[in-house]
Order: structure tokens, then C-alpha cells, then sequence
């Protein structure tokens, strides 16, 4: 495994690899890395030549000084991490390396980042869609790995290979959990642990929330988890939804031909957790 810190030693490497044919993997992280990453990886290695590793706590994603200033780094423990695995480049830029100078890029997203996240974070897929462009023409992989706990991420990205027109195929893995239903987060470590114990009803509720549909319509849905939430004064949702796929926008009926997904954020005292189901 190499360890890379700029962008030009990284792009001559990747450059031989590719003018040998070889495939490249990218999986982006911006470290911390738990089993829900490994995961990523694994899922990499076993569909490509070579797997890079990029790991980069990108500042214009966060609309939180503080956010950005606690989110965990831990980095000699994930290069342990990614030693075990089979990556074999990794990238760790600094912010100077990956933004020279200011980057004023504005991207067009159809709306689909205003909504969920990007209601309640104003700019972070700005953010994302910077960052995720300059590692994507940096690196140009085949194929690129992203966690469906970010789910809307994953939608943002895919319509970002398109308006850039990138022949890269966005691979989707599924969410990680813990035993207890917790899906797995870099923030989870920032959970004391009592907190931590509360986390579960998270997942729990999305589950039961699913169950619902037999007897009531979505907005009904979307009342009983506001409700629930109301009974637990420890966990403040910020927003639940249940949104068609691609374009984002709230189902009104489960009978719409649309594959559905309901997506929530909860405050846990200062952490931000993201959760999501399938509720076809
Ligand atoms: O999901 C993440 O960790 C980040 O948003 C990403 C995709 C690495 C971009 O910074």
C-alpha cells in the first residue's frame, strides 16, 4: 500500500496503472474509517485491478465550524485499517493541496440538493459535488463506491456523473449496522455512552414506520414518526420523508410506480445521525 499526499505523485502512479489497463476503484472517505468503509473497499478489490482510498475531511461540505472542527481524524489508525485490506493507493491530500486556490464552482443539481440534507445544511452538496469532481477527474476511476447511508449523496453523485458527463459507474453499498440496528457513522464515535444507547430507536422506528404502510397513507406515516420522536425528548428529528429515488420528491401515494425510501436526520445531543429504509 502507498501513501500519497499530492496530487501529482498520485495521478503519475495511477497514470502507469492505467496505461497497463489496469481498473481502478475509488472509494472517497473523509476517514474514521469503520466496517461500513471496509465494506466499500472489500466491494472495490473484488471488482477492480487497483483500489484507491482517498481520505479527506473536506471543508466546503460543512456548514458547521464546529462540525468540522470535532469530526473525528484518526488517521494512523485507518492506515492500519486500509494495510489489512487490499487498497493499494491512498490518497490523504491537505486542504491546501486539493483547494490551491478558493473554489467558486456552483453546481446545477435540479433541486434534488435543496431538499432532506440539503434543506437543512445549506451548501454541503455544493460542498460534496466540489470535492467528489476533483477527486473523480484526479483519479478518473472505472468505478466509484459510495455507502447508501448517505443516500441522497449517492443521488447527488450520480447526477453529477452525468452533468459532467463522466464514464464512471457509481457503485452502491449497502448500509453497515451494528448488532443493535445503529447504522454505522464516523460520528457514531462521538456518542458518550448513554447516548449511544438511545441511538437504536433510530433504526428501530424507520423499521416500524415501514411496517405502517399497510394501514396508513405516507403523510399518515410521516405523523406517527413525528409523534414517536415527540415521546423521546433525547432524540430531536430534524426531518423524516419518504421520497421517490431519483428526483427526491415526497410520495404521496404508495401506489405511485417509484421505488420509495424513507430517509430521516436526528439530533442526538450534538451528534447528527442519518438513517434511511427501503419502504417499497
Ligand atoms: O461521504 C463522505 O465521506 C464524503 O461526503 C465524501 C463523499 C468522501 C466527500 O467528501
Amino acid at each position: 500500500m502507498i501513501v500519497y499526499r499530492t496530487r501529482d505523485d498520485l495521478t503519475g502512479h495511477l497514470n502507469s496503472l492505467r496505461s497497463e489497463k489496469n481498473s481502478i476503484g475509488l472509494v472517497p472517505t473523509m476517514g474514521a474509517l469503520h466496517r461500513g468503509h471496509t465494506s466499500l473497499v472489500e466491494k472495490a478489490a473484488a471488482e477492480n485491478d487497483v483500489v484507491v482510498v482517498t481520505i479527506f475531511v473536506n471543508p466546503t461540505q460543512f456548514n458547521d465550524p464546529a462540525d468540522l472542527e470535532y469530526y473525528p481524524r484518526t488517521l494512523d489508525r485507518d492506515l492500519e485499517m486500509l494495510q489489512k485490506l487490499e487498497a493499494d493507493l491512498v490518497f490523504v491530500p491537505s486542504v491546501k493541496e486539493m483547494y490551491p486556490e478558493e473554489d467558486e464552482r456552483v453546481f446545477d443539481l435540479d433541486s434534488i440538493d435543496k431538499v432532506m440534507e440539503g434543506k437543512h445544511r445549506k451548501g454541503h452538496f455544493n460542498g460534496v459535488a466540489q470535492i467528489v469532481s476533483k477527486l473523480f477527474l484526479l483519479t478518473q476511476p472505472d468505478r466509484a463506491y459510495f455507502g447508501q447511508k448517505d443516500f441522497q449523496q449517492l443521488v447527488i453523485v450520480r447526477r453529477l456523473t452525468e452533468i459532467l458527463n463522466l464514464d464512471i459507474q457509481i457503485v452502491p453499498c449497502p448500509i453497515i449496522r451494528e448488532k443493535d440496528g445503529l447504522a454505522m457513522s464516523s460520528r457514531n464515535e462521538r456518542l458518550n455512552r448513554e447516548k449511544r444507547k438511545l441511538a437504536p430507536f433510530i433504526y428501530e422506528t424507520l423499521k416500524l414506520a415501514s411496517e405502517k404502510k399497510e394501514d396508513l397513507t405516507p403523510s399518515e406515516v410521516k405523523d406517527w414518526v413525528y409523534k414517536r420522536f415527540d415521546k423521546a425528548p433525547e432524540l430531536s428529528l430534524e426531518y423524516f420523508e419518504i421520497v421517490e429515488d431519483k428526483a427526491l420528491k415526497p410520495i404521496s401515494d404508495w401506489d405511485e410506480g417509484v421505488n420509495k425510501v424513507g430517509c430521516l436526520a436526528v439530533h442526538l445531543g450534538s451528534v447528527r445521525l442519518l438513517d434511511n429504509l427501503n419502504f417499497d
